[in-house]
C-alpha cells in the first residue's frame, strides 16, 4: 500500500519527494506552511506566511536511512542521550513513521497524525497541528503487560538571528545539570545568554520559555505540557567543528530549546496507561 496518498488533502497536505529522496509532506495551512519528512516524523520546516522560518535546519544535515536529520524537530524516544551500542537519542528519529490521518480544522489549521512502527510494547503516536502556531504532541500508550519506562524529548532547533544577542527567559530559579561543566547549579539569570558551548538539562520545570531575538525582531514562545525537563543546547565553536553534519559557521543561527522528560523525570507507565508530551511553538513580532 502506498501510505503516501491516503492522508493527502489537495491544497493542504501534499506528498513530495523530500531531501535525500525521502518521502515527505508539505502542509499549507491558512496561516503557515510546514514540511514533515516521514523519516523520524521530522518537522523540517515551519514558517508563518510572510515570516522567516521558525526552525533552524543545518545546510550540512544528512537525509539518509539510519541518520538523524540535523535541525527541525527530532523526536527523541525511548531514551535521551548516548546508550552503549545503541543509537544516541533512541530510534524514533531514524525510523520511518506511518501517517495515519490528516484533517483541516475549522480555523484553517491542518492536523496530521503519525504512528511509530515500534519495537517496544507500546503505541507511539505523534500529532502535528500546523496553524498560526505549531503544536506537537507525542503520546505513548503502554500496550504490554509490564511497566514501561522511557525518556522522551522534542528536540526543537530554533532559528535565531544571532545567538550572541539572543535572550532566553523562563528558567530563573530552576536547577539544571550542566553537561559541559559537570555541575548542578540553579539558574540565577532572569535572561539567560549563550556565550560558550551550552548543554543544560533544566529539571523539574513545566515553565514556558521565551526566546527573544532582536535581530529577527521576534519573540518565540515555547509552551509545553506533560514535560518536566527543558534542555538548552548550542554547540558553539569547537563542538560545531567536530560535528560532521553541522556547518562550522552555523552555531550563531541556532538554539535548541527542548521539551521532554529525561534523567530523573523518565516516565514509567503501568500496563494500559498513557502519557502525552505537548510542545506549542508560536511567535510574535518584537515592538
Ligand atoms: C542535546 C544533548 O539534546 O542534543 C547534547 O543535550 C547533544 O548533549 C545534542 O550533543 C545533539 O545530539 P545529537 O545526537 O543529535 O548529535
Amino acid at each position: 500500500m502506498d501510505n503516501r496518498s491516503s492522508h493527502e488533502i489537495p491544497g493542504s497536505v501534499i506528498a513530495f519527494t523530500g531531501q535525500g529522496g525521502l518521502p515527505a509532506l508539505r502542509i499549507e495551512s491558512a496561516a503557515s506552511t510546514a514540511e514533515i519528512h516521514l523519516h523520524g516524523a521530522h518537522v523540517t520546516r515551519f514558517q508563518k506566511t510572510g515570516g522567516e522560518p521558525l526552525l533552524f535546519m543545518s545546510a550540512a544535515s544528512e537525509f539518509a536511512p539510519g541518520k538523524a536529520i540535523r535541525g527541525g524537530v527530532p523526536i527523541i524516544f525511548p531514551w535521551f542521550g548516548p546508550r552503549e551500542g545503541l543509537p544516541a537519542h533512541g530510534f524514533a528519529r531514524t525510523t520511518t513513521w506511518n501517517p495515519t490521518g490528516s484533517e483541516v480544522l475549522p480555523d484553517g489549521s491542518v492536523r496530521l497524525r503519525f504512528r511509530l512502527p515500534s519495537e517496544v510494547s507500546a503505541v507511539v503516536e505523534y500529532t502535528v497541528t500546523v496553524g498560526d502556531s505549531l503544536t506537537l504532541e507525542l503520546t505513548v500508550t503502554n500496550t504490554g503487560t509490564a511497566d514501561l519506562t522511557f525518556e522522551n524529548c522534542l528536540h526543537t532547533y530554533f532559528q535565531v538571528g544571532d545567538i550572541r544577542q539572543t535572550g532566553i527567559t523562563g528558567l530563573k530559579g530552576v536547577r539544571y545539570l550542566d553537561k559541559v561543566a559537570g555541575t548542578e547549579p540553579t539558574e540565577s539569570e532572569e535572561t539567560l545568554r549563550i556565550t560558550a558551548e551550552t548543554d543544560r538539562v533544566y529539571q523539574d520545570t513545566a515553565a514556558t520559555v521565551d526566546i527573544v531575538d532582536p535581530v529577527l525582531r521576534r519573540r518565540i514562545r515555547v509552551r509545553k505540557s506533560g514535560s518536566l525537563s527543558t534542555v538548552v543546547w548550542n554547540p558553539w565553536i569547537d563542538k560545531s567543528a567536530r560535528m560532521p553534519d553541522f556547518g562550522d559557521d552555523e552555531y550563531p543561527h541556532m538554539l535548541c530549546v527542548e521539551s521532554g522528560n529525561v534523567g530523573p523525570h523518565a516516565i514509567t507507565l503501568t500496563p494500559g496507561a498513557a502519557s502525552s508530551l505537548v510542545q506549542e511553538i508560536s511567535s510574535t513580532p518584537l515592538d
